[in-house]
């Protein structure tokens, strides 16, 4: 381990080392989905009224329940954010293993708890954190090439409140599970359908920031379109019902001629980490990439539309279902989809050179 890193062993002293690189044991990792596999630590930090809005020192502990007061502003109010990040096995020559911008995601969190009221590991404080709870699970990290370990960076409003307002208290937390691709289609492309009843975000409201609340309001559009066999849903805007917003859990892109477009992070879009990464990765390969209102006629007349997040990585679309009509796109070995797909991948698990210094 780097010398900085080795202030914290005393943390993993208590850690499980018996079983360390056999990958978990009980998995077939040839089989893994976006299933919950629950893995042997989580890291716990609280911020407690006397604490200043700060945290302070936060620890591994056994993954498991957590105690919550039913009067929590998590639960009564939705007061919480979370992240989500991956950890590759590099190669066996390289060893260790690897994050993908973290600094970005512990800013999305500082971001996202000023827009909801709550205090916010600093960026050291997360991204140590990270690395503690991936070492301490090193064991269910899958081996080169099976996937990811997938880490689930929590904050909330933890502690009693009645009226509304912030909570007193606030848990940061991580926990982490193993996971291969995230569609059941696999790396295959997937099949939209646009809906335009159901609305994902409004101007002024959270859709820009990672908070819970954004996620479960589209579970009734995903499984209705689910139960008539789509993979998911693609949101229009709620204003003129027009414009491209989101997939239920990634960004989305369209592709004509050399022109790559993807709506713009005006307050109702996630401001991705893979979509920032895949904007510049599209621009280094002489691509005109414009973040601009994309509307459903844009989408029509794409030769190449794909989604973006950290758990989807890059997801080619086959297909999009509009008012009852379906369109459908290029997909394969020639699109930029696929280009993308293997470049970010590559400098993720180690496999390419990182020339951006994205990986940690
Ligand atoms: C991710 O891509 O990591 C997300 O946070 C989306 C989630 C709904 C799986």
């Amino acid at each position: 381990l780097p010398r900085r890193w080795q202030s914290s062993l005393p943390q993993l002293d208590h850690v499980d080392r018996s079983d360390e690189e056999s990958g978990g044991g009980e998995i077939d990792w040839d089989s893994l989905g976006f299933g919950l596999t629950p893995t042997d630590y989580m890291y716990v930090m609280r911020c407690s009224p006397e604490d200043g809005g700060g945290f302070p020192r936060g620890e591994l502990r056994r993954y498991g329940n957590i105690e919550l007061s039913p009067s929590s502003g998590v639960l009564n109010y939705a007061q919480g954010l979370f992240e989500g990040m991956k950890a590759y096995r590099r190669p066996e020559q390289a060893g260790g293993y690897s994050l993908f911008r973290p600094e970005e995601n512990a800013r999305r969190m500082q971001h996202g708890a000023d827009r909801m009221c709550m205090p916010a590991p600093s960026v050291e404080q997360f991204v140590d954190a990270v690395k503690q709870t991936v070492l301490a699970n090193r064991r269910w990290v899958p081996p080169q090439g099976k996937g990811a370990l997938y880490l689930r960076p929590l904050l909330m409003g933890s502690g009693p409140i009645l009226g509304l307002a912030p909570a007193p208290e606030y848990t940061f937390l991580i926990y982490a599970a193993p996971v291969g691709n995230y569609f059941k289609e696999g790396l295959a492309p997937i099949n939209l359908v646009v809906d335009d009843e159901f609305h994902r975000a409004m101007p002024g409201g959270t859709g820009g920031v990672k908070t819970i609340a954004n996620y479960a309001p589209v579970l009734r559009a995903q499984m209705d379109a689910k139960s008539k066999g789509f993979t998911d849903v693609l949101y229009l805007d709620s204003v003129h019902k027009r414009y491209l917003e989101e997939v239920s859990s990634c960004n989305v892109f369209v592709v004509k001629g050399g022109v790559v477009a993807t709506p713009a992070t005006r307050g109702t879009i996630l401001p991705g980490i893979t979509r920032k990464s895949v904007v510049e990765l599209a621009m280094d390969r002489g691509y005109k990439v414009e973040e601009r209102l994309v509307s459903i006629d844009d989408l029509i007349d794409a030769d190449e539309v794909f989604c973006t997040g950290t758990a989807v990585v890059v997801a080619p679309v086959s297909t999009v279902t509009y008012r009852g009509k379906r369109h459908e796109f290029r997909t394969g070995p020639d699109t930029l989809a696929q280009e993308l797909y293997t470049t970010l991948t590559s400098i993720q698990m180690g496999l390419a050179e990182d020339t951006k210094g994205w990986t940690v």
